[in-house]
């Protein structure tokens, strides 16, 4: 395991490009097994995450092959083969989970494993609607990795999501494209899109029903049409059509949000700092973190918007503010739940308390978020409070530099870099390898921003 040292930054300034989108990529790797003809992505995602997800392709026949950072996906020659050894999915869950439909629905036979952290991760969320169209997917008693995969009679499904999960709705997309059946999901809250976007990108065919709200008669006034907001409905369904093919494009993957999202932290939490972030995702089911930070009351400008390869993209610009805190709870969460570890970094900056509720699904991340973040900000001084489903983070003065353990997780080793930069007094980070999951380069980028 190795350590970091990070040293207080006095300021921030600059201009980056964070890497790929890992959700993209993972989705681009995976799609490659179900195209025909070449994909060319630009703008792949450098971390260990997405490389998972390339040797997965490789050992189902298909070639990745890299180029700086575009890639080169092929489809396995003769359609997708059963492998003969499992496939290791490392750290990820979007391989694993991705993976699971993907192979369900193309009815061949392979095991799946992880590393320690992804064997302990929820797998049954996937495995029931599999099982409901008729696929054969086993998980250990506890409902975890490793899975095994057994070809099937696949059947046409019409799901609603009970947990609001992007990798759920992935997977079972995947199952239905691989399978040939019509799959209908619909999800309650809705979660990112990027599947979706990327089908049609390749000329899948797939229709995206959104119902936000219902209009009924207002039983005190007929003739007046009153807006109801469903509560416990769906309010958005996704239907892919039966018997599609798919045919491999150019795709330029935009700079992650999620990747971005540390370095905005950054600049919001040490004084005079000013920082642009070139080329980022700007998706509006990504968009939570920046959303509720303007709503705070950062000063963060976006400037040169564009569409790419049906992902809407720009530059970020930010300016350290003073944050007001505030309350996150209900469906706000599903769209900032990998930002919540910086949040909580963040919020220890913010005169007052701020609050994050209905966030169970922390627990389930590639460590106990929850745990992680009231340990560490304690570690560093803070005041907080840990509920089961969330956090309360009282603001203080200043950061006292301080051990860290990283958990093993690439977003909480981020998150306390962040934390320490701010800090005053050193700050060592146990297990800061793990930033290598979803962005290599992460302490020396942050490093170089240093003024
Ligand atoms: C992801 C979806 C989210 C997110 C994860 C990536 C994806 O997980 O936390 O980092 O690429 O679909 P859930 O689907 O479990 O919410």
């Amino acid at each position: 395991m190795s350590e970091a040292v990070i040293r207080r930054i006095g300021k921030i300034k600059g201009l980056i490009q964070v890497p790929g989108d890992k959700s993209i990529s993972h989705r681009v790797a995976l799609l490659s097994l179900l195209c025909t003809g070449q994909i060319e992505a630009r703008g792949f995602a450098d971390g260990e995450d997405c490389a998972q997800s390339l040797a997965a392709v490789r050992a189902l026949g298909g070639t990745a092959e890299t180029d700086g950072d575009i890639v080169r996906l092929t489809p396995p020659p003769g359609g997708i083969p059963s492998p003969l050894a499992s496939i290791d999915c490392g750290n990820s869950g979007t391989t694993m989970r991705l993976l699971t439909g993907l192979l369900a629905g193309a009815g061949v036979t392979a095991g799946l494993i992880g590393d320690a952290s992804l064997t302990r991760r929820p797998m049954l969320r996937i495995a029931e609607p599999l099982r409901q169209m008729n696929a054969s997917v086993e998980v250990s008693p506890e409902g975890t990795a490793p899975i095994q995969i057994r070809p099937g009679n696949i059947l046409p499904l019409d799901y609603t999501l009970p947990v609001a999960s992007a990798q759920v709705k992935s997977a079972l997309l995947l199952a239905g494209l691989a399978s040939g059946c019509q799959t209908v999901v619909r999800e309650k809250v809705p979660t990112r899109d990027h599947t979706e976007r990327l089908i049609k990108h390749f000329g899948g065919d797939l229709t995206i029903d959104d119902i936000t709200a219902d209009i009924i008669p207002d039983p005190d006034d007929p003739r007046r049409k009153k807006r109801v907001l469903p509560t416990d409905r769906y309010k958005r369904s996704i239907t892919l059509a039966p018997r599609q093919s798919l045919s491999g494009a150019i795709v330029d993957i935009p700079g992650d949000i999620s990747t971005a999202a540390f370095f905005i932290a950054a600049a919001l939490m040490i004084r005079g700092s000013q920082l642009i972030i070139k080329q980022v995702g700007l998706n509006p089911t990504r968009l939570g973190f920046v959303n509720l930070l303007k709503v705070m009351d950062a000063n963060i400008v976006i400037k040169n918007r564009t569409v790419r390869s049906g992902e809407p993209v720009g530059d970020i610009e930010v300016t350290y503010s003073q944050l007001k805190p505030r309350k996150i709870s209900g469906e706000s969460v599903a769209g900032l739940i990998d930002e919540l570890p910086i949040l909580a970094v963040l919020a220890s900056g913010i005169q007052g308390t701020t609050i994050v509720r209905d966030a169970g699904e922390l627990r389930h991340k590639e460590s106990d978020r929850i745990t992680a973040v009231v340990h560490n900000l304690r570690a560093m001084g803070v005041k907080v409070g840990e509920f089961p489903d969330g956090y309360a983070v009282e603001g203080c003065d200043e950061l006292n530099g301080a051990e860290i353990d990283s958990f093993g997780d690439h977003r909480i080793a981020m998150a306390f870099a962040v934390a320490g930069a701010a800090a005053h007094g050193r700050t060592v980070i146990t297990g800061s390898e793990a930033v290598a999951v979803s962005c290599p380069r992460f302490l020396e980028m942050l490093e170089g921003l240093r003024s």
